[in-house]
């Protein structure tokens, strides 16, 4: 059963959207349920000044990604790379166990987003957050090819 923010974020999610030549860009899939999300960021001296989603998935994705658009507005990026799912979850009052994993995908999409910031803007970029994106990467993967094989199925 979802807690009554989780319907209200879910209901009406705030910043929805995309970010027209946003500062960085991320974009994660679910490897346990296939869900995808897009997260925009726009930067300025280091301050996350807008941030905007889009999400293909359950009510908890829709929930988790809009609530951590605004925990993570107006925060510096290294305080914004520090946002836990334990926060996420507190803040929604709670989420179902078998939705745990949805604030996760908020998180890495968030990180992903920064992780192209730095990396477009020729900055360092923090061993463990390269390493988070490398599992990223594997995880849309193998996301693609269980899709190519639904598709094939259909097909044939
Ligand atoms: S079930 Fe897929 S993100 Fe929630």
């Amino acid at each position: 059963m979802y807690s009554k923010k989780v319907m209200q974020y879910f209901l009406h999610p705030k910043n929805v959207g995309e970010i027209k030549n946003a500062s960085g860009v991320g974009e994660v899939g679910n490897i346990i349920c296939g869900d995808v999300m897009r997260l925009y960021i726009k930067v300025k001296d280091d301050v996350i000044k807008d941030i905007k989603f889009k999400t293909l998935g359950c009510a908890a994705a829709i929930a988790t990604s809009s609530i951590i658009t605004e925990i993570a507005k107006n925060k510096k990026i290294e305080d914004a790379l520090k946002i836990s799912k334990e926060e996420i979850i507190k803040s929604l009052g709670g989420l179902p166990p078998i939705k745990v994993h949805c604030s996760l995908l908020a998180i890495d999409a968030l990180k992903e987003a920064i992780y192209d910031y730095l990396k477009k803007s020729k900055r360092k970029i923090p061993e463990d957050l390269k390493k988070n994106h490398e599992r990223i990467e594997k995880e849309k993967k193998i996301i693609k090819k269980r899709y190519e094989k639904i598709n094939l199925k259909i097909k044939n």
